[in-house]
């Protein structure tokens, strides 16, 4: 519709801050652009990959955040509670064991904010993740961590930064994504309303993985409050994988925010699937998705072939770009001709 003159008259009028708009996609500063109801991720419909008439199945393109990744949910909701407790200031920072995502969003916040970031994470990360922290502008302390090899974070890690929090205690606090509330609140208050409004409160299933667990009990805990009957749908990868921000269910007990009871299925997937369906949502439905949400897909793909109806929201935490090189181990021949 063509703007009619009182429009016009409008915007001629306006102030720069008045033509601030989600709805234009035009932010004042990366912090209004941090998700939740008023500018929620975009739900994508799943089309050539859902072979059912009788399940709707969309994926939620959380790369779509300000620093790629569902972190950025967390991050921001944590450094916000530590901010109303007035623990951080130019001098005194944040501490955490990370080598993915919760470091990427923490760090970029953190620095944009101008609090100190020291991320602790073990020898083993790649350089890539490792080189990405950096430029976000975090501090790393890399540490000999044989306990959990990489993708998972190893306990020595997750105690190191403890032992940072306390031993330095005016220098730095840790937030913890593994115990944080802040953690589960972020997606009780943003991510589950928004997939609320976004489906009209018609969403039956959620598909989710577990890394710290915040994602999976805050959207449960929100679905379940508006309609106790949506079915909430977990994916582990199998033991001895490689899908970074994962744990399988023997490394879960480090992620104090896990909660069986609001769990209605627990599906363990062989992990090859994860890089195997990423590559198939790339390729069949132009959706970058990494590796997790593979795995996620697959979760669907087992409730699709054992009749779902309804609509049915997969969580896709990140993109495929952080990890070309767990792509060329797993499918080598992604390799042939790329050398002159
Ligand atoms: C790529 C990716 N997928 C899934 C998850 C799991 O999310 P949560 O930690 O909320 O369980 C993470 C967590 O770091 C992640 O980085």
């Amino acid at each position: 519709m063509p703007p009619s003159p009182s429009d016009h008259e409008t915007s001629h009028t306006s102030t720069p801050e008045q033509i601030s708009s989600t709805d234009q996609r035009v932010y004042q500063d990366i912090f209004e652009m941090l998700p939740g109801v008023d500018n929620p991720t975009p739900l994508v419909r799943i089309n050539q990959l859902n072979p059912c008439e009788t399940f709707t199945l969309y994926a939620k393109l959380e790369w779509m955040n300000p620093f790629g990744s569902i972190k950025d949910r967390a991050a921001a909701q944590m450094i916000k509670a530590l901010e109303a407790n007035q623990e951080l200031s130019a001098t005194r920072g944040i501490v955490e064991p990370t080598s993915g995502n919760t470091g990427l969003s923490l760090a970029a916040l953190a620095s944009v904010k101008g609090y100190p970031m020291r991320a602790v994470l073990p020898n083993k990360v790649p350089l890539t993740k490792k080189l990405l922290l950096r430029l976000a502008g975090a501090e790393l302390q890399v540490i000999n961590d044989e306990l959990c090899p990489a993708p998972g974070l190893g306990d020595g890690s997750i105690n190191m930064a403890k032992t940072y929090a306390k031993a330095q205690s005016t220098r730095y606090v840790m937030p913890n994504q593994y115990e944080n509330q802040n953690n589960v609140e972020a997606h009780i208050e943003t991510t589950g309303p928004e997939i609320w409004n976004q489906t009209s409160g018609q969403v039956t299933h959620v598909f989710v993985s577990l890394g710290t667990c915040g994602t999976v009990t805050g959207l449960a805990k929100f679905l379940k409050s508006q309609n106790p009957e949506v079915r909430v749908i977990a994916v582990q990868p199998s033991e001895g994988h490689d899908v970074p921000g994962l744990r399988n269910i023997s490394q879960l007990e480090v992620s104090k925010l896990y909660d069986a009871d609001l769990i209605d299925e627990l599906l363990e997937i062989d992990f090859r699937l994860a890089y195997q369906n990423s590559m198939e949502l790339f390729r069949k439905e132009g959706l970058r998705a990494g590796p997790s949400s593979g795995l996620i897909f697959e979760g669907a793909r087992q409730a699709m072939k054992s009749g779902a109806e309804g609509v049915g929201v997969m969580i896709f935490c990140d993109d495929i770009f952080k990890y070309t090189d767990s792509y060329a181990r797993h499918f080598p021949e992604l390799l042939d001709g790329t050398e002159p």
